[in-house]
């Protein structure tokens, strides 16, 4: 049979990159990780994961002979395929910054091969135009090598993983976008995808392949599009969020349950079930910025976008809804003990990129709570990034309810739906309150147990 294998090399061994470059490893590509944090590469090298990703050490085990971390880019100049993961955080004004991309992408340049066509995936969340501006980099770079004798075509080739299931995301996607005119470098890329969009490797027992599962579809277009697919798909799971949200104050005042609500309209197949969850709202990395640089880029052609402009600002309130209900609940917050169960912004991965714990935790602080913080797997990042907020750090659930007045729970970590919640009342002084940030507690068990049950529009 015919070895369909590339060569290919992933610049930015974070979320992204990392769960691309092994997961395209496991398929059969020989790939190089690259990344400038000597750190990340000297732990990878060792077969240790820098992020909390399930499955992630077990591919790096499983295609370890096909897998090598480096800091140098000398690996592109023989590269099939040269895929750039790097960041893209927001600036101070919304808008993306490309300063990652953009170094990346010149060094990229600095090591291109001769001959053969490579291709250059911008696989980075990128504003529209950011395949042209990429282009331009490599080619001023390559007329200062003393001419053009490289071969490349820029795609771009959005991410749609979720974290704490971006190796199941990855192997079993939806769909897979791929934009750019040249006809060769779109096909180079069908090939690197095609065991995924034939399913024809081995499913790795970390990550088995769900039953019936049904092809993923290949969308070819123009790059412009494909740059715009990202951040519309963004920003309609962000509106959907806010949607619900939005409807579950409403129900709050009428006396409505949202999770009736969203049940009875989820089940209409234009709508779907999904991302119908009311609560504290959405966080993470993308969110935010991403809907920011949309926001963004409407605002350099002039053109307004208020139902975004919705999105953001009901999600904003949804946090300082805990602050409230506290403040309805326990009527003088000052001086008060409280527990916040969950610090990653969701379950399963420890990321705490604009986290919701972070914000509640800053303002009860300001307001003069003690507050004491549990969660499975993140507490040694929020230690690192968060130093200046003096929270105390519990090893059990229980030993958080320890003396609070009110618990917070703030990310729906497994664990957290078997709450032992007789215990936790026991521990508990006062009104023994329980805010459900993310409603997936039965109010009456709750209740039963001796707390005062508050959620989300129910
Ligand atoms: N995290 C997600 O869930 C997700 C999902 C879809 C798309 N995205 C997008 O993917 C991109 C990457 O996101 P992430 O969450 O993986 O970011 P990350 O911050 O976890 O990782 C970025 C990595 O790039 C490295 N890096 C920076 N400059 C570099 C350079 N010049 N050369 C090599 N490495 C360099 C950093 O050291 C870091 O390890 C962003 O544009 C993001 O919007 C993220």
């Amino acid at each position: 049979m015919e070895d369909r294998s590339l060569k290919i090399c992933v610049a930015g061994t974070g979320y992204v990159g990392l769960t691309t470059g092994v997961c395209l490893a496991a398929i059969g590509h020989k790939v190089t990780c690259i990344d400038i944090d000597a750190k990340k590469v000297e732990m990878l090298r060792q077969g240790k994961s820098p992020i909390y990703e399930p499955g992630i050490e077990d591919l790096l085990r499983l295609a370890a002979d096909r897998l090598t971390f480096t800091e140098s880019f000398a690996d592109c100049r023989s590269a099939d395929v040269i895929v750039l993961a790097v960041g893209t955080p927001s600036t101070a004004t919304g808008k993306a910054d490309l300063s990652y991309i953009e170094a990346a992408a010149a060094t990229v340049a600095e090591n291109l091969g001769e001959g053969k066509l490579q291709v250059v995936v911008n696989k980075s969340t990128v504003p529209i135009g950011t395949a042209q501006r990429v282009k331009l980099i490599i080619n001023q770079v390559l007329a200062g090598r003393g001419g053009p004798k490289s071969r490349f075509a820029i795609v771009s080739n959005p991410e749609f993983l979720r974290e704490g299931v971006a190796v199941h995301d990855t192997l079993y996607p939806d769909r897979i976008v791929v934009g750019g005119d040249d006809v060769e470098a779109v096909n180079i890329l069908r090939v690197m995808y095609t065991p995924i969009l034939e399913q024809t490797f081995t499913a790795p027992n970390c990550c088995p392949r769900p039953e019936g599962f049904p092809l993923p579809a290949l969308v070819t277009t123009d790059g412009t599009s494909a740059e715009m697919i990202k951040y519309a798909a963004n920003a309609f799971l962000a509106t959907k969020i806010s949607f619900i949200n939005e409807i579950s104050g409403l129900c709050e005042k009428v006396g409505a349950d949202v999770a009736e609500v969203a049940r009875g309209i989820g089940l209409d197949k234009r709508i779907g079930p999904r991302f119908l969850q009311a609560g504290l709202g959405w966080g993470g990395s993308c969110f935010r910025k991403d809907t920011a640089a949309l926001r963004s880029i409407g605002n350099e052609y002039g053109y307004a976008m208020p139902i975004l402009e919705g999105t953001v600002s009901i999600n904003g309130r949804q946090r300082m809804r805990v602050i409230e209900k506290l403040q309805e609940s326990l009527k003088v917050v000052r001086g008060r003990t409280v527990g916040i169960l969950g610090l990653a912004f969701k379950p399963n991965t420890d990321d705490l990129r604009d986290a919701p714990s972070v914000d509640i935790t800053q303002a009860l602080l300001e307001m003069g709570c003690r507050v004491k913080v549990y969660d499975p797997v993140a507490m040694d990042n929020f230690r690192e990034h968060y130093a200046g907020l003096a929270v105390e750090y519990c090893a059990t659930p229980l030993t958080l309810a320890e003396n609070c007045d009110a618990v917070v729970l703030v990310t729906e970590w497994d664990e957290f739906f078997r709450l032992p919640l007789g215990e936790i009342a026991s521990r508990m002084n006062g009104e023994k309150v329980l805010v459900d940030g993310r409603n997936i507690l039965k109010p009456s068990q709750v209740q039963t147990a001796g707390l005062k049950y508050i959620g989300f529009g129910r």
